[in-house]
């Protein structure tokens, strides 16, 4: 098949503009013969700490291990109930299920983030955590979310894992919730070239736990003081990370300015944008629009050499692997009508302007 004219990502792109800075960090890592728990982590923690305005930083293997260790942190086990949203990747419900606990979803609003007023339609006792999804890089109506939290007295898991760098009321993610999870995958917006990620807290307790888990639950080289597991981010993406987290706000505000182009170009009487808000900065890591006909639109665009995606085609409430909590197709309207309608455009930092221009013009030719 032939390549895409405009990729929806393009990681070699990204690799060949770096070759020459990079290979020497990674050389200088390899020549160190120290690969595991090195300086570079300790590094990177330390930026990303500063970065986000967090006590804390553990680095960690993938953002789906940040999400378990931040359940972990929380004290979540078995027979517990976390609210979700089922418009998510699957890590956010799988982790939930993996730590013993019961995914409970909540439908979500026109923005794809989770709706406050369902959340609390969901909370019991056995309600032992919230965790809204930062998805697409856009924090949800997170104020509303923390009053519900609060009135309750209920923690707040951020699955930050596409949202590095967005703020809501002048505050990152990262720092909303009690504990917030990223990832740093190859697709994500500070990304490392194979998996890790990280998690921030502003919590002594929940930075010690995840320390401790992540390295077997060692305390000491002879001492194990719980049952833990291996979550630790290498020296050499840690290496990488550090020399890309330098080009994040850079690499972010490009993403702003190619999102501005589709929101000042693409018809919005034909294709729903998220919409604007005065008070929170998305950072983008995809570009979500909702329309009507979303295979015939995407089919016209791939001929024309543009690549789309989609997330997340499949809601997880009626993924076969959730079969057993006894959700069916119905239960969340908003969540199953925007699966069928939503499509990723490229927004990624690679792209020019006059690419993201063609993109909005081939998007309002399908439509005129
Ligand atoms: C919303 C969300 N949560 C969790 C994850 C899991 O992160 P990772 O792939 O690093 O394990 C991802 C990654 O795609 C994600 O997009």
């Amino acid at each position: 098949m032939k390549n895409n004219i405009i990729p929806y990502v393009n990681l070699s792109s990204q690799y060949k503009n770096e070759r020459k800075e990079l290979l020497p960090i990674i050389d200088e890592v390899l020549s160190s013969g120290n690969y595991i728990l090195g300086e570079q982590v300790e590094k990177l923690e330390k930026n990303i700490a500063e970065y986000i305005g967090a006590k804390y930083c553990v680095t960690l293997n993938s953002g789906t291990d940040a999400l378990l260790l931040g359940l972990h942190g929380l004290g979540i086990g078995k027979g517990d109930e976390v609210i979700t949203q089922p418009n998510s990747f699957i890590a956010s419900a799988s982790v939930i299920a993996h730590i013993g606990a019961i995914p409970i979803f909540a439908d979500v609003l026109e923005d794809q983030s989770i709706d406050p007023k369902e959340i609390e339609k969901k909370i019991n006792k056995k309600t032992k955590a919230i965790m809204p999804v930062h998805l697409t890089g856009r924090v949800g109506e997170f104020d509303k979310i923390k009053d519900i939290a609060n009135s309750y007295n209920i923690p707040i898991i951020e699955d930050a894992a596409q949202s590095i760098g967005s703020t809501f009321k002048n505050v990152k993610s990262g720092l909303l919730g009690d504990v917030a999870c990223f990832s740093t995958h190859p697709l994500k917006n500070l990304n490392a070239m194979g998996d890790g990620g990280f998690l921030t807290t502003n919590s002594e307790e929940i930075h010690i736990q995840s320390k401790l888990y992540r390295n077997h639950g060692l305390e000491n080289r002879d001492k194990c003081v719980f049952w833990g597991s291996v979550s630790r981010l290498d020296e050499i993406q840690a290496a990488i990370l550090n020399f890309r987290f330098k080009k994040l706000d850079k690499l972010i505000s490009k993403r702003r300015k190619n999102a501005g182009i589709y929101y000042d170009m693409l018809d919005q009487n034909k294709v729903l944008l998220p919409k604007q808000r005065s008070y929170s900065e998305d950072s983008f890591h995809t570009f979500v629009i909702q329309i009507d006909d979303r295979e015939g639109l995407a089919s016209f665009l791939k001929k024309q050499g543009i690549g789309t995606s989609i997330h997340y085609p499949t809601p997880i409430h009626i993924q076969p692997c959730a079969k057993y909590l006894n959700y069916k197709l119905g239960d969340f309207p908003k969540t199953e009508y925007q699966s069928k309608r939503i499509l990723t455009l490229p927004v990624n930092q690679e792209l020019s302007f006059d690419e993201i221009k063609m993109v909005s013009t081939k998007v309002n030719e399908y439509f005129s």
